[in-house]
């Protein structure tokens, strides 16, 4: 651990990345079908065109979710209660977290988060811009095993999981992290959660398919990175982005798909393509708000309250432990 100029940011690093990046890509693109973790996407330049996306016109789910935060600011609150310590997995820019400290105010804030330059910038403006909040950030792959360090013991604890990142994963891996999270909070716990919800598939198509390309570039940045980081070939000219609502599924699936038959080279590995083979990067699972809530109340925590807009786009949802 260690502690930074501005006296109220602690910081502890797990390291999470550099040393599976390697094994995993290798392991993952030598399954049928080939696949990478969506965690992957997040290195410095990753996190940039994360938040590019927050702004497109097509993607609803940030400014929605936002609007949400900020009309029921008051709600949830009073459902979170005083002086909690908020733990916010996958916290990114920590943009939202920002709309409840004024109402909320916590006792502590404790970021988990994997892109360690974007967690440390995001931490420096929001501990200048709150300088009363005693942050401790944590640099974590929260799909590993989720123990977070001690931080103002006496609050209660409040996990605090926007952006429908719970749609990334498995309805099944969903449900452990969510078990994972219950044992962070403890008894006395909650979790506010921000969970997209099912819709037309035309807005959720247009949502991961932007006019401007940017979430092709997000995609395509998975193999930018393997280039940089671990000595690949991939030509980017020869995969494209490809992104669509299985219905059947209930998910958004996002693709890279291989222009041609070729051959890829990572390191000491070798890759085959077959022309329109695809490297599964993402799933962004919908849910309807009953269907979140029985999933959640098997991982043991209790619906307490939901706020969604007006068109049903997305939740807001929080829940008690049971
Ligand atoms: C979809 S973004 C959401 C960011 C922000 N919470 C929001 O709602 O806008 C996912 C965030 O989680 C982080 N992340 C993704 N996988 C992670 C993992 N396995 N462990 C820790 N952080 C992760 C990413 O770096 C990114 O900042």
């Amino acid at each position: 651990m260690h502690t930074n100029s501005a006296t109220n940011l602690t910081f502890t690093d797990y390291h999470p990345v550099p040393a599976d990046f390697y094994e995993e890509i290798v392991a993952g693109l030598n399954q049928t079908p080939k696949r990478i973790a969506p965690k992957f996407f997040y290195d410095a330049r990753g996190s940039q065109l994360f938040e590019a996306i927050c702004d497109l016109p097509e993607y609803y789910p940030t400014r929605i979710e936002k609007k949400i935060l900020m009309d029921h600011v008051d709600a949830i609150s009073k459902a979170m209660g005083p002086h909690c310590c908020i733990i916010e997995p996958g916290s990114g820019s920590s943009d939202k977290v920002r709309l409840l400290l004024d109402a909320v105010n916590p006792r502590g804030y404790m970021p988990l988060e994997i892109s360690k330059h974007h967690l440390l910038a995001a931490m420096d403006r929001l501990t200048q811009d709150f300088p009363w909040l005693d942050v401790h950030a944590v640099c974590i792959d929260f799909t590993g095993d989720l123990t977070v360090p001690d931080h103002q013991d006496d609050a209660h604890r409040v996990a605090f999981f926007p952006g429908s990142s719970i749609g990334n994963f498995e309805p099944v891996d969903a449900m452990r992290f969510l078990r994972d999270l219950r044992a962070v909070v403890g008894d006395d716990g909650g979790l506010l959660i921000g969970v997209d919800l099912k819709k037309d598939e035309a807005t959720l198509n247009a949502a991961y398919n932007d006019a401007a390309g940017v979430t092709a570039d997000f995609n395509k940045n998975l193999l930018v990175r393997i280039n940089a980081e671990l000595d690949g070939d991939f030509d980017l000219e020869m995969f494209r982005h490809w992104a669509f609502y299985n219905a059947d599924a209930g998910r958004i699936e996002m693709h890279l798909v291989s222009e041609c038959a070729q051959a890829v080279r990572i390191g000491a590995h070798t890759f085959s393509f077959s022309e329109g083979e695809t490297i599964h990067t993402e799933n962004s699972y919908k849910y309807t708000v009953r269907e979140f809530q029985d999933l959640a109340r098997a991982t043991g925590f209790r619906p307490v309250e939901t706020w969604t807009d007006t068109n049903d786009l997305f939740s807001l949802q929080y829940f008690a432990a049971a």
